[in-house]
């Protein structure tokens, strides 16, 4: 199959890991007989630098045109002093938005090997596997008015929702639990906030669609307790933009490090935007120790959600629990038995296990 992928590297360590993602996505074109055409373009600081714009019109024209986007991340305080609409951030917020990702996939699933990194209770975390579906373009942080008012005395955010947005999220989460263990947590406020009120209406409507999915609503606090208690008892949870950005980084402990998650952004027709969920770690760039696995994983999501690719995402991540298997890790890890490597070392180690097993 040829496919065509854009590569947004962005600032910090993401150059780094950009690399360790091309040497995986080309012994997967290898292996498998499929050919990929990679293709890098501007976001975030660096393009700030070179464009003076976050966002150019160029990346999003290429990003448009692709059939998958794989980025790092972005950011960094070399341009923390910019005007909150000439951030970096920006950049992420904006393509995500252009191109209608709406919903965002945070797969959390400890490797056995890993389970003794986390600081957590390993009996807590053994055999926990949950998918995360955060919505990702509206809510509060694209509602208006978010200003200052009253003369700089007050301030207003707006939590909005159209029924539209919250029926695609809504219905992406039963199709996904239909393909997992068939148990879907609902996730919102509902005691409190008339938009949680409205999703949860939602969930309950759309369930009568979905009779083999078992759904269980949870408020946004007791979730937040539950998932560092009992992680064991979730399989798919769904919840609104704010919510899933929190919940979804306190998940992140499950597994032992932050450089370890990956995610997608993905709309109805299967284009994706694949990314680590970590950011741009301006305190080790440059260094060449990055944990690469996150974005590796990331390119294992974009084969199986935007190429259907099942058999070449399997590959991926059977290599790297192999890695891990093996005693390799890097420094985010805070395990001590095993061979510290470098970024360049894992990524090599990947693609040894790669073409071993194939
Ligand atoms: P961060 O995720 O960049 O780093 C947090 C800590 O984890 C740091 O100590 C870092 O060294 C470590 N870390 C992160 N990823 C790692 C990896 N792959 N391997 C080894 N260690 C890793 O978050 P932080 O420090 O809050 O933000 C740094 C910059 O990144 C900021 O400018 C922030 O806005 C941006 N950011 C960007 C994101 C994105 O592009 N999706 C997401 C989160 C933050
Ligand atoms: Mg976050």
């Amino acid at each position: 199959m040829n496919k065509q992928i854009v590569l947004l590297p962005g600032d910090g360590i993401g150059s780094e890991i950009m690399e360790s993602a091309e040497k995986v996505l080309d012994a997967v074109a290898g292996e498998f007989g499929h050919s990929f055409t990679l293709q890098e373009h501007a976001i975030g600081g660096a393009a700030i630098d070179q464009y003076d714009t976050p966002l150019p019109e160029t990346t999003i024209e290429a990003c448009q045109k692709a059939d998958a986007i794989l980025l790092g991340a972005v950011g960094g305080p070399k341009w923390d002093a910019l005007p909150a609409d000439k951030r970096p951030e920006k950049g992420l917020l904006g393509i995500r938005k252009e191109l209608g990702l709406f919903a965002n996939l945070r797969p959390v699933k400890g490797f056995p090997s890993l389970l003794h990194a986390s600081p957590l209770k390993e009996h807590i975390i053994d055999g926990s596997d949950i998918l995360i579906i955060r919505e990702l373009t509206g809510g509060l942080y694209f509602g208006k008015p978010s200003e200052r008012q009253n003369n700089g005395n007050a301030v207003v955010d707006t939590l909005h929702y159209h029924r539209d947005e919250m029926e695609r999220i809504i219905d992406k989460a039963f199709q996904s639990a239909r393909l997992r263990h068939h148990h879907l947590t609902s996730v919102d406020k509902a005691n409190v906030l008339e938009s949680s009120r409205m999703w949860r209406e939602i969930v309950e409507e759309k369930s009568k669609a979905y009779p083999d999915v078992v759904v269980e609503h949870l408020l946004v606090d007791a979730a937040a307790m539950k998932l560092i208690t009992q992680p064991d008892q979730f399989d798919v949870m769904v919840t609104e933009n704010m919510f899933g950005d929190i919940l979804s980084d306190e998940a992140s402990v499950l597994t032992g490090s932050l450089g370890m998650l990956p995610s997608a952004s993905v709309r109805s027709d299967g284009v994706g935007l694949y990314e680590p969920v970590h950011g741009s770690a301006p305190d080790i760039a440059g260094e060449g120790i990055a944990n690469p696995l996150g974005t590796i994983l990331s390119v294992a999501l974009m084969l199986r959600h935007s190429f259907q690719m099942e058999a070449e995402a399997a590959a991926v991540e059977r290599a790297v629990r192999e890695c891990l298997e093996q005693g390799y890790y890097t420094s985010d890890l805070h395990i001590t038995d095993g061979q510290l490597v470098s970024t360049a070392q894992m990524t090599e180690a990947v693609l040894e296990n790669m073409t071993v097993k194939s």
